[in-house]
């Protein structure tokens, strides 16, 4: 009966990766939305991805923020730095997410895990884009931002539109224009509708979506039904190499053709 359901999951990981047209999708037990442990076994299959993909030696991986990827960072295994230097930076930074969930604190988590380095983008979450662009002439931001340059490897979630312009406390002018817009799924602070068409973006530094196309290792990882309508459309914009983590909830609902 083991057997079978592996093959089952085996199988639907491949209708899921042709529905989507992406490369890779691997899928686990259960619901995100409903338990928090299914996450956990999410957080396993992207160490074990990275693990495959990652040559050996020095690895610089992008993290992005969000309350997947905080709980994911705690679920890396240190044997991913057997035969690697690791360093975690920031993707991209100043979306506006609290303390505990930006790319900064997800990085450090990550270090911790593996026995890494990581560093950090010191520039403030929640300020106008006139006042950030100054920092971006600073030598610690700078030189982070090339470190991001050079990176081997993305780890990032996808988000639902209207969640992530509330949580991020978006003007309520660009919430209302995200809405008439049918926008449904953000990622790297891009806002998409269900084609896959970019409504609107946070104009913050960092990793671009056009970057993506030439980074080898691409893990994106996001479940729950919930997220079903934007996992769909995000991959409408991701490059062909990602690698999605996704659990049942999300995959029967998109197979089922959300
Ligand atoms: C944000 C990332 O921090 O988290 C987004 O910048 C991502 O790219 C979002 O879509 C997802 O958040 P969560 O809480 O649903 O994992």
């Amino acid at each position: 009966a083991v057997m079978d359901n592996l093959l089952g999951v085996r199988a639907k990981e491949q209708q899921l990766s042709a529905v989507l047209q992406i490369d890779h999708c691997l899928i686990v037990p259960g619901d995100s939305d409903q338990q928090t442990k299914v996450l956990d076994d999410m957080g396993k299959l992207v160490s074990e991805t990275l693990d495959l993909l990652l040559p050996n030696g020095d690895n610089i991986i992008a993290a992005m923020g969000g309350t997947t990827m905080a709980k994911i960072a705690d679920t890396l295994s240190p044997k991913l730095s057997a035969h690697r230097k690791l360093t975690f930076v920031p993707a991209r930074g100043g979306l506006g997410e609290a303390v505990d969930i930006q790319a900064n604190a997800v990085c450090a988590r990550m270090a911790f895990h593996t026995g890494g380095q990581y560093r950090v983008l010191y520039i403030p979450e929640h300020v106008s884009e006139r006042a950030y662009r100054p920092l971006l002439e600073e030598p610690a931001i700078k030189d982070v931002l090339a470190l991001v340059d050079k990176s081997a490897s993305v780890v990032h979630s996808i988000g639902v539109a209207a969640l992530m312009a509330k949580r991020r406390n978006m003007p309520l002018a660009t919430i209302k224009m995200l809405e008439k817009e049918h926008a449904v799924g953000e990622a790297f602070g891009y806002f998409f509708d269900a084609s896959g068409r970019v409504i609107y973006k946070i104009p913050r530094i960092g990793l671009q979506l056009r970057d993506l196309q030439n980074i080898p290792c691409v893990v994106a990882v996001a479940g729950g039904q919930s997220k079903a309508v934007a996992i769909k459309a995000y991959t409408k914009l991701a490059p062909k190499q990602t690698w999605l983590i996704t659990d049942e909830g999300a995959a029967n609902l998109i197979l089922k053709g959300v």
